[in-house]
């Protein structure tokens, strides 16, 4: 019988992509994949240490799965459990004391040596494997099968830079993930064409700091984010492209051209700009200020006219003030985001923040953020309301929720169903007809772009 492996993905799409690479890993050393934990002989938590409530999601999952151990221990099966992620690389050996059930730990930069890991566990060891090698990983990773590559749909993340010198003063990435890196272009091109060869029609390019890209070209020199993505473009089969996540002081002039000129750049763009208030700006790190940002979001719009922008925002950092939290909700309504991303700061150990004086209350914490939520919501429903009537392009993910329907994502990236036959992989024009709460309805005007037929040996 073949041993079962359960992958459990917390957080950021870095994880998700992670998550499918130790899958890979794990398939490599004949591992199927199991439906639950209950069924597993490995179960791995790939976690995520960015606010308090993710990180203690972990020991109250790994509470579950200790009792789940003991219950298929006692009926004869052996189950190992692999904490991985970024808590993983910040507690290390902790977790061990905290979670006794726990057979191994590997960081975020160490789990192409997961397999040796499972032959120490094998041996009696409870190894805990948190080193930082720069890159190291992408050169171990196995080839994901073309099967498991086309059971992740038309959609795909490829990591294309990873962890983060920016040091925010709330954020633990820079000590989670580590300094930035960028992966060369030869590699993340070869891994998009075995992509698009396996049936992906869309890429979004990820890294903590995606837009600070700067991987070595095949001539040699570093090559900016918007080379990578015009070089992306190029190859046959792939009809959409994202990158996520940019920070604004990175957001050079090629990248903010190419939304104007590369057809396959998603007009979406999701930008943190974390307060509204340049003293609160100050103190977080960011090194820009609120009058930076909304001149940059002119660039882009001026760029790429009705270009969707989302943000992630933190309300209640030490030292907030009403009137600072008022600038945020002033800077919101200014930009009218499409999508966004709001949270209470939480105090992370080891971060600057952390040890400010002046902590805001979690009352004041958890009514400032109903307000910026309420707001926000308000405006992503009214960019939603604005597309009934346009005609968009859609990228056919899957079946639609009744028989005959299809749904799949505008490039504004949102999730739209419709009436209507093509299959999984093409593009469809469509016009918008309505709009609910978390998608929208359309029907098909004709002229279906279809997804390339693939290669059998792929
Ligand atoms: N508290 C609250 N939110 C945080 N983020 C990062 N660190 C913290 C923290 N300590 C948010 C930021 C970031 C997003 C991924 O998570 O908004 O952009
Ligand atoms: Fe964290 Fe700031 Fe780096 Fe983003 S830019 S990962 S918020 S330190």
């Amino acid at each position: 019988m073949t041993k079962k492996v359960f992958v459990r993905s917390y957080g950021c799409q870095m994880n998700v992509y992670d998550a499918a690479r130790m899958s890979d890993i794990l398939a490599a050393e004949g591992y199927g994949e199991a439906a639950g934990a209950d069924e597993a002989d490995l179960v791995v938590l790939n976690t995520c240490h960015i606010r308090e409530k993710a990180a203690e999601k972990v020991y109250s999952e790994l509470g579950r799965l200790r009792r789940l151990k003991d219950e298929r221990a006692a009926a004869g099966h052996e189950t190992r459990i692999v904490v991985a992620g970024c808590v993983a690389q910040a507690e290390g050996r902790e977790i061990l004391r905290r979670a006794p059930g726990v057979d191994a730990v590997v960081g975020p930069q160490s789990y192409h040596r997961l397999p040796e890991l499972l032959r120490a566990v094998e041996r009696g060891d409870k190894p805990v494997d948190t080193d930082l090698p720069e890159l190291a990983k992408f050169d171990h990773l196995p080839e994901p099968s073309a099967a498991s590559l086309r059971a992740r749909g038309v959609s795909a993340f490829l990591t294309v830079q990873e962890g983060c010198d920016k040091f925010c003063s709330f954020c633990v990435v820079p000590y989670t993930r580590g300094a930035e890196i960028s992966r060369p272009v030869d590699a993340i091109v070869a891994e998009a064409e075995r992509l698009a060869a396996a049936g992906i029609r869309e890429i979004t390019a990820i890294g903590q700091n995606v837009n600070a890209y700067h991987g070595s070209g095949p001539d040699g020199r570093p090559w900016s984010l918007a080379r990578l993505l015009e070089r992306l473009a190029a190859i046959p089969g792939i009809a959409r492209l994202r990158y996520t996540t940019s920070h604004p002081n990175d957001m050079g002039d090629d990248l903010v051209a190419a939304h104007r000129h590369l057809p396959a750049l998603m007009p979406y763009l999701h930008l943190p700009v974390q307060s509204g208030s340049d003293r609160i700006l100050a103190a977080m790190n960011r090194r820009h200020r609120a009058d930076d940002y909304r001149r940059l979001v002119d660039r882009i719009r001026a760029a790429r006219p009705g270009i969707a922008l989302s943000s992630d925002f933190i309300v209640g950092f030490p030292g907030e003030t009403e009137a600072d939290f008022g600038e945020t909700l002033r800077l919101a309504a200014a930009v009218g985001f499409a999508a966004a991303f709001s949270f209470k700061y939480s105090a992370r150990p080891g971060t600057p923040a952390a040890d400010k004086a002046d902590q805001v209350p979690e009352a004041v914490r958890t009514e400032r953020l109903a307000r910026l939520q309420e707001q926000l919501e308000a405006d992503r429903r009214r960019f939603n309301a604005a597309t009934v009537g346009r005609t968009v392009e859609i990228l056919v993910e899957k079946p639609g929720r009744h028989p005959g329907q299809l749904a799949g994502k505008s490039p504004y990236l949102q999730a739209v169903q419709f009436d209507g036959q093509a299959e999984i992989g093409a593009v469809v024009p469509v016009r918008i007809t309505g709009c609910g709460p978390n998608s929208l309805f359309a029907e098909p005007t004709g002229g279906v772009r279809p997804a390339p037929a693939l290669d059998a040996a792929a």
